[in-house]
Formats: structure tokens, C-alpha cells, sequence
């Protein structure tokens, strides 16, 4: 009997360290499902604007991200993702206004 809970011991403490850890999904944000999410993002705001930018301001479409992040992201991946609209936002209008896909314009912010 006791030698049947020894050989349980062991197979657990062999058990456990076998399961392999994981990297937390957060640790790399410029790779993976950021990529997906950023085409969302743009794709839920192409469809507030109706996918015309014309006379949008930087400013509204900074706050419309804003919105985006916050409904899709949580954590530290939402807080980058308010710092790319503040950083980029005139940027990404431009390219919105142009037509620009959203998966490329996901890449040149290195998402994708
Ligand atoms: C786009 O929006 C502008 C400003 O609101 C408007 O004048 C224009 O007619 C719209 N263009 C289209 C194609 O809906
Ligand atoms: C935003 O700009 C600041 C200053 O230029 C820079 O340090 C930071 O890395 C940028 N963040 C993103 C997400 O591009």
C-alpha cells in the first residue's frame, strides 16, 4: 500500500513537471493574434465611417480607435493599442483615405 503511494508520488511529480509552460500571450504584442485583431479594429471602423473618410479628422478617428481597442483588446495589449492611435492615427487616416487595405496597414504598424 504504501509503496502503491510512493509510485503515485512519483508519477505525479513527474507528471507536473512535464506539462510545459506556456509564454504568456501578452509578452510578444507585435505577433500573433494582434494581427487579426488589428484587422477587426480597422474593419469595425471603416464600418462606423461607412468606409468614407473624407473630411475625418485624425482626432476623430484617434477617438474611434480608441473605442475599438477598448470593445476588443484588454490589459497591456488595449494600452498599446491606445498608444498606436495616438501615434498613428494621422497616419492611418491617410492610408485609409487611399484605400489602403486594412492587413496593410496592419503590417506597416508591424502587426501583422
Ligand atoms: C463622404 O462623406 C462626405 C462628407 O461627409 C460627403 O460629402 C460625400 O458625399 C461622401 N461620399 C460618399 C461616396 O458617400
Ligand atoms: C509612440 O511614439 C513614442 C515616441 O515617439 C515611441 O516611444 C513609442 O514606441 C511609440 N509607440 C508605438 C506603439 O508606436
Amino acid at each position: 500500500m504504501k509503496c502503491l503511494i510512493l509510485v503515485s508520488a512519483i508519477f505525479v511529480l513527474i507528471f507536473a513537471r512535464s506539462v510545459p509552460t506556456f509564454p504568456s500571450p501578452t509578452i510578444d504584442v507585435l505577433i500573433g493574434p494582434n494581427c487579426h485583431m488589428c484587422e477587426v479594429i480597422l474593419n469595425n471602423v471603416r464600418y462606423e465611417y461607412h468606409n468614407n473618410f473624407t473630411g475625418v479628422t485624425p482626432d476623430q478617428l484617434r477617438k474611434s480607435l480608441y473605442v475599438q481597442c477598448d470593445l476588443n483588446l484588454n490589459g497591456f495589449t488595449d494600452e498599446e493599442c491606445h498608444r498606436i492611435a495616438d501615434n498613428d492615427s494621422a497616419d492611418i487616416l491617410q492610408q485609409l483615405q487611399a484605400g489602403t487595405s486594412s492587413y496593410r496597414i496592419c503590417q506597416r504598424d508591424l502587426l501583422c
